[in-house]
């Protein structure tokens, strides 16, 4: 795992922008797995900035969310569809054509998460994969002790994380149980994964991911096993780390090319 600590969620931000251009302007076709969420809010800025300055073009990019809740249509201004037109691909010159979220109001759920599935595949896997992570450990949609060969299916928030997100919605019944999401076997696929996340409520769940047993009682500890990882903190996150020197000790190392 790559671990990138900065002082600040906004210092984050831009190392983790600098990693989604490399990437964009290292393919001819581009392919992301995005994250909805608080935690990318700030990223999205920075790669709106970059496209704004005429420093960073998307016209060749697909892009696969991650997650959506159940029963939300997209024009629903809590649903992950309007997260991120409104914060990103309005304000991109992304081709709508090229950008999928799961369908979180389809008729056939099952049906529309085989499709998902396929649609990635199709496009030839996810390039990099942004994820957060939930104070419980889930990335994606995927609670504690859920299958590590998981794919993209309809599944059952945690009450915790009903809770962590119903600072979205009006009121605590209103956030919808069910979802549906990239499975963790999914997530594994990607060719990169980058997994973003701030201040002290994650700390644990980051130390169980990084330095704990892989275990699906931590869902992100999976990435453990990932070639290709790079997790980008602010100090708050990474307190609990007991390798915390180690990791700022090897970003202050690294070769020019192995920086973004
Ligand atoms: C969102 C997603 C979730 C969030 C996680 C953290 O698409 O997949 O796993 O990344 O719940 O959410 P925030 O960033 O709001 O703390």
């Amino acid at each position: 795992m790559e671990i990138l600590i900065h002082d600040s969620p906004e210092a984050g931000a831009k190392v983790a922008a600098r990693v989604v251009r490399k990437i964009i302007q290292t393919k001819v076709n581009p392919v992301l797995g995005l994250a909805t969420g608080g935690t990318p809010l700030r990223m999205y800025k920075e790669l709106i900035k970059m496209n704004h300055a005429g420093e960073l073009s998307l016209q060749n990019c697909t892009t696969f969310n991650l997650d959506e809740y159940g029963g939300l249509p997209p024009e629903d201004k809590r649903s992950y569809h309007y997260y991120m037109m409104s914060n990103l691909f309005d304000k991109i010159d992304i081709n709508k054509d090229n950008v999928h979220l799961p369908q979180g109001n389809a008729n056939d759920l099952r049906e529309a998460c085989r499709e998902y599935e396929k649609q990635i595949k199709d496009a030839g896997g996810i390039d990099l994969q942004v994820l957060g992570i939930g104070a419980n450990g889930h990335i994606g949609f995927n609670e504690p002790t859920g299958s590590f060969a998981s794919r993209t299916w309809v599944k059952i928030l945690s009450e915790q994380t009903i809770q962590d997100n119903s600072i979205y919605f009006d009121k605590l019944e209103e956030v919808p149980r069910h979802v549906v999401t990239m499975g963790i076997a999914t997530i594994m696929e990607s060719r990169h994964c980058m997994l973003l996340a701030n201040g002290a409520k994650k700390a644990d769940a980051i130390r169980r991911m990084i330095e704990g047993p892989v275990s699906a009682s931590c869902p992100a500890s999976i990435l453990q096993m990932h070639q290709r990882v790079t997790i980008v903190l602010d100090d708050e996150a990474s307190y609990l780390l007991t390798f915390k020197d180690h990791y700022k000790w090897v970003e202050k190392n690294k070769l020019d090319w192995q920086l973004y």
